[in-house]
């Protein structure tokens, strides 16, 4: 009776993990750029930056080709250096610290909070050596970190403060914006994040030196507006104050991005939607653990991270990802922990035992499909499926 009551559910298509929701408007927007015949950084990427400072609220944002681009400037905007160490947790994406190797510095590892899957606040000051320059607090599937105890822990001792917000748009913490708290906040406009250009981020910070430093590095170190040299208000001249790199974002992708921003917050509704069905629809499993959300912040809702309850199902995770793909719903892992690649392990010998909550969660997470191109249909059968998973597995 039990096998008939738990019918697979029905199979119409696989759901991806992950849709960009674009739409005519995005498309209208991009055919604009092509027409136009300005297809690199230029008028629309002006556009696109004035039109997310607004947004966010802070004095400046300055575009650029990836987050992890602006994570890199941003580390060397405020002046990290050979020898350095830079803070962050170790439950995060390589490109958190793979930018402090560009100095030959230190990524140090903090493990996380089990609640928030965010870099655990009590376990920093440990950390801080008279080498310690700053702290890279993740903001974990959209959730925001402890922003004022980060804040007070940084000022206390002269540390900076580099947000990546590459999951946060938009999310809030007491009410203020992630974009507006951090000395400089660096998002990603990555395919699969909540507002996309296909590659491209933003670093948004109140000191105008500091953008501008970040403006000008990422056109090759030319001197200011570097990209109107093609224009009737440049000029062919041009003057190169540092080495900087190529991290610039085009038209093509700001055009995107221009789009995107204006339904960033309905996008952002529909994914709070989803998060609140799946929630509801999983609540009565007490073999899986839904996201909390601390009730003074808002999440971005860029992932939905599901536990699985130790020892409560016959299967492990990885088994748990390929029954759910064997019924057509895809989901992911969001992290694997630094300590767990090959790379860091090696070069900072860095292992699972320095952070037991991380190589815990590891274990039991998966990442549930969330993204406003997906039906209430849709979310119904990803948390039918996993019911029926856990259903057929249970203990
Ligand atoms: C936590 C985190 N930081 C940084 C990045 C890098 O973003 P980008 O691909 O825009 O460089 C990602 C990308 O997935 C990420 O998840």
């Amino acid at each position: 009776m039990e096998e008939a009551r738990n019918a697979a559910p029905v199979r119409s298509g696989e759901i991806p993990f992950h849709k960009p929701y674009i739409a005519e408007d995005e498309i209208a927007e991009v055919l604009d750029s092509l027409r136009s015949g300005w297809i690199t950084m230029g008028p629309k990427t002006v556009r696109f930056e004035e039109a997310f400072r607004n947004y966010m609220g802070s004095k400046n944002a300055v575009s650029m080709n990836s987050c992890t681009a602006c994570l890199h400037l941003a580390l060397k905007t405020i002046g990290v250096q050979e020898g350095d160490e830079v803070i962050l947790p170790a439950f995060t994406f390589t490109a958190t610290a793979e930018v402090v190797t560009y100095f030959r510095a230190r990524p140090v590892l903090v493990d996380i909070d089990e609640q928030t899957f965010n870099i655990d606040v009590s376990k920093i000051e440990e950390k801080i050596t008279g080498k310690t320059k700053a702290l890279i607090p993740v903001h974990y599937a959209g959730q925001p970190c402890e922003m004022d105890d980060i804040i007070a822990l940084a000022r206390g001792r002269g540390l900076a403060v580099v947000e990546d917000a590459a999951h946060a748009v938009p999310a809030r913490y007491k009410g203020r914006m992630i974009g507006t708290i951090g000395d400089v906040t660096c998002f990603s406009f990555y395919a699969t994040k909540t507002l996309t250009t296909g590659e491209g981020g933003m670093a948004t910070t109140d000191n105008g030196e500091w953008a501008e430093r970040m403006r000008i590095l990422r056109l090759h170190g030319i001197s200011k507006d570097a990209w109107k040299r093609y224009t009737n208000e440049g000029s062919w001249h041009y003057d190169v104050i540092e080495a900087g790199y190529k991290y610039n974002m085009t038209d093509i992708q700001a055009a995107l991005g221009i789009a995107q921003l204006k339904k960033v917050d309905w996008m952002w509704t529909r994914r709070k939607r989803i998060a609140e069905q799946y929630s509801a629809s999983l609540a009565h499993l007490p073999e899986v653990r839904t996201p909390d959300v601390k009730s003074d912040r808002e999440s971005a809702w860029h992932l939905y991270v599901i536990r699985l309850v130790p020892g409560s199902l016959t299967i492990d995770r990885n088994r748990f990802m390929e029954e759910l793909r064997g019924i057509g719903v895809m989901t992911s892992v969001h992290f694997i922990p630094l300590f767990r690649q090959t790379y860091y392990a090696n070069e900072f010998r860095y292992t699972s035992g320095s952070f037991p909550v991380s190589a815990r969660l590891y274990d039991e997470i998966l990442s549930l499909p969330i993204y406003p191109a997906m039906t209430d249909e849709d979310v119904g059968r990803v948390a039918e499926s996993v019911e029926y998973v856990i259903k057929k597995f249970r203990k």
